[in-house]
């Protein structure tokens, strides 16, 4: 048995779908186990460059089965035009399968996520993606919310979907939206129900299969440990759990039968919306670490806030996840520094604290500092870790140390092919 979950260890943006798209390769399945098309995960392989929102980044082996699990909540128009954009590029979508258990992003969630957003001072924004995830998740946890199953049921679905509806609308109005009509949904649920049915199951019996059986198993998170709904920086995180106690819950399967935890750790670090980022380089590294590593959001565009490797923050993403071991991802962005610095813990109040503190404190620590020799070359054409330079080298193994997991992959350039395997073993 062997049952990889592969978790976001930042603040989002670590490279998640470059390494699942990577792994999927040896992969018999593949299951999304939270969050919905807020996700931008980009692959870059063989047959193209895809920003997946919601798909599984295991798509491209058609030998495959990809699940987005019960935890995820799924947009079925999202959903439609991104199949439609992979299959025109070529990819079989055959092998792509929704849990009925999904609750659906209606198009009131999507119009409450913007509009709550709006509401929020500014310092107080938590900058969404407005793709409906915090309203989704709230009438998920309200248990109000329309799920996969319910587009085959049409009667159960006029009745849940009367319910939600009334509620969705008081809370519209008192932002002076316009109500959304029940016949009107009826309408659009229908439309999603011809194209989407057939891909709409049970998934359990065939999760269970494949674990029972021995296969290769890939969970795939979505966002980082930093934005997790109880252990990020409340309240500027999503309203899911990225960290990899949730997998087994999202996709369905026994916690005991995850069998390895790494996690995707970006060799610096990034952040798109609000919130603290202790590492935040607000000067020309900050602007250069942008535009070497091409940091704007894989979603919405946006430009994201750069700073350097915060050790602090991985210690914490260790413990909660148990990481096995390490994907280390755009190393190459390095490259070119002569220096580079990196975050060994932080202090509040001028007083060693040891871990991540909570948000408002979060927000007030002061980084300590250490410098190491960068290498000044390029690492792009590394496929071993003998093939590294020294200095490199010697920051990877930094790294590890400040997580406290080794590292089993280098990622040195976004193409499937730039990966140095350091420990290619699943089991
Ligand atoms: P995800 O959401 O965790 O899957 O990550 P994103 O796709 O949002 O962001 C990662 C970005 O870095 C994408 O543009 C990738 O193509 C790119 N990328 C991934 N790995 C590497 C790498 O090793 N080097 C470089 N230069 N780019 C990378
Ligand atoms: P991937 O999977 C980076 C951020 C948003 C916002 C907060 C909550 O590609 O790593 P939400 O729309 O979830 O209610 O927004 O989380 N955020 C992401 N940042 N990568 C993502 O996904 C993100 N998904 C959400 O910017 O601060
Ligand atoms: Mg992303």
């Amino acid at each position: 048995m062997a049952v990889m979950a592969v978790v976001g260890a930042q603040w989002g943006d670590e490279g998640k779908g470059r390494i699942v798209d990577w792994l999927a390769q040896d992969a018999d399945l593949v299951i999304r186990y939270q969050g919905g098309d807020n996700a931008g995960h980009t692959v870059v392989n063989d047959i193209g460059t895809f920003k997946l929102h919601i798909l599984p980044s295991g798509i491209f082996n058609p030998a495959t089965r990809c699940v987005v699990g019960a935890g995820a909540v799924v947009n079925p128009a999202g959903l439609m035009v991104e199949l439609a954009e992979v299959e025109a590029q070529g990819v079989d979508t055959a092998n792509i399968w929704l849990s009925e258990r999904c609750h659906i992003v209606m198009p009131y969630h999507i119009a409450l996520d913007g509009l709550e957003e709006e509401a929020r001072t500014t310092g107080a924004r938590i900058g969404t993606t407005k793709r409906g995830i915090g309203p989704v998740y709230t009438d998920k946890a309200a248990r109000i919310g329309i799920r996969l199953g319910d587009l085959g049921r049409p009667k159960w679905l006029r009745e849940r979907l009367g319910l939600a509806l009334e509620r969705a609308n008081r809370l519209l109005g008192l932002f002076g939206h316009a109500p959304f009509e029940l016949e009107a949904l009826l309408t659009l649920a229908e439309g999603w129900h011809e194209v989407l049915a057939p891909r709409i199951i049970d998934t359990l019996p065939m999760v269970r299969s494949v674990v029972r059986g021995g296969g290769r198993v890939v969970l795939e998170g979505q966002l980082g440990v930093m934005r997790d709904l109880d252990w990020g920086m409340y309240p500027y995180v999503t309203s899911s759990n990225p960290t990899a106690a949730y997998a087994a819950a999202g996709a369905g399967l026994p916690a005991t039968a995850i069998t390895q935890v790494v996690g995707v750790v970006k060799a610096y670090t990034t952040s798109v919306g609000g919130g603290p980022l202790p590492t935040e380089q607000l000067n020309a590294d900050g602007d250069r670490l942008r535009e070497a590593g091409r940091e704007y959001g894989a979603t919405t565009g946006r430009p994201r806030r750069c700073g350097w490797f915060d050790g602090a923050a991985i210690g914490h993403a260790t413990w909660l996840n148990g990481f096995t071991s390490l994907a280390v991802t755009k190393l190459d962005v390095l490259d070119e520094f002569a220096e580079i610095r990196l975050c060994v813990g932080y202090l509040l109040d001028g007083v060693a604290i040891d871990g991540v503190p909570d948000t408002p404190d979060l927000g007030r620590v002061q980084p300590v500092w250490e410098t190491m020799p960068g290498w000044l070359c390029s690492t792009r054409e590394a496929r071993l870790w003998s093939d590294l330079p020294p200095a490199a080298q010697r920051y990877l193994e930094r790294i590890a140390e400040l997580a406290g997991a080794p590292i089993r992959f280098v990622s040195v350039g976004p193409e499937r092919e730039r990966l140095v395997v350091v420990e290619g073993d699943w089991s």
